[in-house]
């Protein structure tokens, strides 16, 4: 009887696998659901908030594990907790390594995220000039890949003068990512008007071959805050 149950049960199994029928629409109404619902703005590692989609991070924690960066720049902290989560992974591979998170205003900064010893924070404009000196001085302290993440103003101009920012400062099989093209319509936010979705459309208008899209990682989990900004260097 026990066995007849079992049979059956793996017959239906397999059956409803292969016989699925995406109607093609699912991740997008997920996408928007987590979008619209701030389920993100709920999210914390270890504690401290970040403004993220669970699986972005996932995805980002087997990018950096793959490229083993020594350096990682965010552009955008907030309250720190992504800067956090980076520390963590980084901290786990085992190589000497520093986080650097810059934000116009660090007054939401979370004191478990500031005392970590291996994020440097700076307030500042992601834009300013000594912001790349800075990440001129690290990569001299710090040599090996970069893995960088644009999360702070998400406006197309600000958005591209961060690419350009960083143009001269990666190289060859360093790793972009453009967080938040989800704005503007693609698909939630219609009406925000220009955000890093055009930025990306805009830089490589202007430097075409500066990167490849990392388009496997991008669709990985369905749905992602960053589409179209999955870039590695060429
Ligand atoms: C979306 S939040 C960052 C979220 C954070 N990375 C996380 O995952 O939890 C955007 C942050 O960008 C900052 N910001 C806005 N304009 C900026 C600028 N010009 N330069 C640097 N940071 C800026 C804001 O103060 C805000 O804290």
């Amino acid at each position: 009887m026990a066995t007849l149950v079992s049979l059956r049960r793996l017959v239906n199994s397999v059956a409803a696998v292969a016989f699925y029928q995406p109607t093609g629409s699912e991740a997008e109404e997920y996408h928007k659901w987590y979008y619209n619902t701030f389920v993100w703005q709920k999210t914390s590692w270890l504690g401290v908030t970040t403004w993220k989609s669970v699986s972005d991070m996932w995805n980002y924690q087997e990018i950096i594990a793959d490229l083993k960066p020594s350096l990682i720049i965010e552009f955008g902290t907030n309250q720190g907790g992504s800067a956090l989560f980076f520390a963590t992974i980084m901290k786990r591979l085992g190589q000497p390594f520093k986080v650097l998170s810059v934000d116009i205003s660090h007054k939401h900064l979370d004191p478990a995220a500031r005392r970590d010893p291996d994020i440097e924070f700076i307030e500042s404009s992601s834009t300013r000039p000594e912001i790349a000196e800075q990440i001129q001085r690290l990569k001299s302290e710090y040599p090996g890949k970069i893995f960088a993440i644009l999360d702070s103003d998400h406006s197309m101009d600000h958005v591209l003068a961060e690419m350009k920012l960083l143009r001269p400062l990666l190289s060859s099989g360093d790793y972009l990512l453009v967080e938040d093209s989800t704005v503007n319509g693609h698909p939630v936010l219609p009406g925000w008007g220009p955000g890093p979705y055009e930025a990306v459309e805009a830089y490589e208008q202007q430097f075409p071959d500066d990167y490849t899209h990392d388009v496997e990682r991008e669709n990985k989990f369905g749905f992602t805050f960053a589409p179209y900004g999955f870039l590695i260097r060429n």
